[in-house]
């Protein structure tokens, strides 16, 4: 969602701040902005609606640098896509610049009560910010009280990352954060803010992990950090381990299609993670299945794609380590909280950390006491730091919007998690290197799945992916897939409900895949692609090794079957991708769509 970058004390401040803007634009955006100051008094102010290309366009043709600035990328939340509702806000003495992410709950009331000889410019929650600063400010206060006094007035939900630059300290950011990421970047040349480290490797790879409640003076030699007691604090710095190349494109069109190539490494290097050479499990510390032993049930909670990783997931803990065990969409589980067993154990999946509505329910099981593990694929982000225990998926960075290596590495962690808490019957280890050299083996046959989108999905409006038991959770993602990216209106579906309603939207021409790989249900699904078929459907069914028959699609390699997902979902990643580059979209930035929803 939102991004927010800044430098101090560079010799020049845009190319890193349109840099750092454009690592950031996978996360969705609308709009985006930028201000700049040079210590001696010249500045530049410059937002634009659309791409980070076209702000750069504009700031390029206006020529001034600066050596220090703050910039953004806005996901409109208060207010439309516009130039005024853009970031940097600024008051209206032109003094103070703010960058804002998250929501401020009761920006209303504070305008009613703070502002009202003020003449609001934008739409924005952020505005009413910066112009309370500037109140503050005008007042007489310094700015770091005038900041720290609108902090102070937040309704307690509010979450925000903060960055201010004050026109007559030009060379000064201030920075503060509750519930949304913020760190601070050292270098030797200059230091740096940002909502995501990977946005400032160019300028350095140190950081320091801004806390709730934080507020930071960062100047170009020098950072100074309060706590929410206002005290000084020493936070830790740490190095990004980062490959500047896992951020690359490489030699790929997209990234969706590289991170969907990456699944077979991703599966190696999570085995290798958790597997010792001789097979035994490690990396899952004992107080993590000390106290999931003690679990009379799992609730898995996730949003999207990491919801639907859960639903394959629940397999794994009943069937091998016999607890019961219910996933949950996070943002309903949020404000519908259901009646929760004597000894619930929380999994929190997710690829970012980040995403508001998981964070919410994390919140609330915390403050009732009970126990929780986060598995995410970036570590340090608020949901690993603020369980009770983490895991890393180890997927990498995810850039494509479109979910892929992230919700394999899911399944895989809670298979392995699953392995550490019962028995699976077979050797995982064993089985998950095999998983690899298929993973591969499917994405090697690439032009079957371009060919298979072309017949079926060129001129479609709708589709459907149907299965039964693990294959009706992996119908769900890959629903989802398809329509996340092409505009496709797609269901998955469990193919024996289709009767009971949805058949009648088949008509002639509609494409129906089936993912065939459970053993127990085949032959009903059979059946049910027969129904359809009968009655005008362009069926393709996917079947596994053993359950292939004559005419099928697609043969996927067998592995064991309760591990079928990880392959299945493998043709409807890249038959999402080859109908999104038929239909001239934009595969890694679909519209309306963020990669990290940090809004609820
Ligand atoms: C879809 C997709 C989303 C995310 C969801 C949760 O491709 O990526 O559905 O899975 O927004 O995000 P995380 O996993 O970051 O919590």
């Amino acid at each position: 969602m939102c991004g927010i970058v800044g430098v101090t004390g560079v010799s020049k401040a845009l190319p890193y701040l349109l840099q750092g803007l454009q690592k950031l634009e996978y996360r969705g955006y609308d709009s985006a902005g930028v201000y700049l100051t040079d210590g001696a008094g010249q500045d530049a102010f410059i937002k634009e609606k659309g791409r980070v290309s076209q702000l750069a366009a504009k700031a390029e043709k206006n020529g001034f640098e600066g050596t220090a600035g703050i910039a953004h990328t806005r996901w409109a939340t208060h207010g439309n896509v516009s130039i005024e509702n853009a970031h940097p806000q600024k008051s209206a003495d032109n003094r103070f610049y703010l960058v804002h992410n998250g929501v401020i709950e009761n920006y209303q009331e504070l305008k009613d009560i703070y502002l009202n000889n003020v003449t609001l410019v934008s739409q924005t929650d952020t505005e009413i910010a910066v112009q309370l600063v500037a109140k503050f400010a005008a007042e007489g206060m310094t700015t770091e009280a005038a900041f720290r006094k609108m902090i102070s007035l937040l309704a307690g939900n509010s979450a925000y990352g903060f960055l201010l630059i004050d026109q007559q300290e030009p060379e000064t950011l201030y920075a503060a954060k509750k519930k949304s990421p913020l760190l601070v970047g050292l270098s030797d040349h200059g230091n740096a803010v940002t909502s995501d480290a990977t946005a400032m490797i160019d300028l350095t790879k140190e950081f320091i992990d801004l806390q709730d409640g934080d507020l930071a003076i960062v100047k170009p030699d020098q950072v100074t950090i309060y706590d929410e007691q206002e005290q000084k604090v020493d936070r830790p710095s740490f190095t990004l381990t980062i490959d500047p190349e896992d951020t690359d494109k490489g030699a790929y069109p997209y990234y969706m299609l590289k991170e969907i190539d990456e699944q077979a490494v991703v599966t190696r290097k999570i085995a290798g993670h958790y597997f010792g050479e001789n097979g035994e499990l490690q990396g899952i510390g004992c107080a993590i299945t000390d106290k999931m032993a003690e679990a009379d049930r799992l609730y898995i909670v996730a949003a999207g794609t990491s919801y639907h990783a859960g639903l394959v997931g629940k397999r794994y803990f009943e069937q091998w380590a016999n607890l019961p065990t219910e996933v949950h969409i996070a943002s309903e589980f949020a404000y519908d909280q259901p009646k929760l067993s004597d000894k619930p154990f929380f999994i929190f999946l997710s690829q970012s950390g980040e995403t508001a509505d998981s964070r919410e329910v994390l919140d609330n099981i915390k403050k009732q006491g009970y126990p929780a593990l986060t598995i995410a694929n970036v570590m340090n982000s608020t949901l690993t730091r603020e369980a009770d225990f983490a895991l890393p998926l180890l997927a990498g960075p995810e850039i494509a919007v479109a979910s892929t290596k992230a919700y394999t590495a899911q399944i895989l962690v809670q298979a392995i998690l699953a392995s550490a808490l019962g028995e699976p019957g077979f050797d995982l280890k064993a089985e998950l290197a095999k998983v690899a050299v298929e993973i591969q083996a499917i994405t090697d046959e690439k032009e079957v799945f371009q060919q298979i989108a072309a017949d079926a999905l060129t001129d479609q409006r709708s589709a459907f992916y149907l299965g039964r038991g693990l294959d009706a959770a992996v119908a769900l993602e890959a629903a989802l897939k398809l329509k996340e990216i092409s505009y496709i209106q797609t269901e998955g579906f469990a193919a024996g409900e289709l009767k009971h309603g949805t058949i009648s939207l088949i008509e002639e021409g509609t494409p129906v895949f089936a993912l065939l790989t459970q053993s127990k249900t085949a032959g009903l699904l059979r059946g049910e692609v027969a129904q359809v078929a009968a009655r005008g459907a362009k069926t393709f069914i996917f079947a596994s090794k053993d359950l292939a028959k004559e005419g099928d699609a697609f043969v996927l390699p067998q592995v064991q079957e309760l591990l079928m997902p990880l392959l299945a979902v493998i043709p409807a990643q890249l038959i999402a991708y080859y109908a999104t580059l038929a239909r001239d979209l934009d595969v890694d930035r679909p519209r309306n769509l963020a990669k990290s929803v940090t809004v609820q």
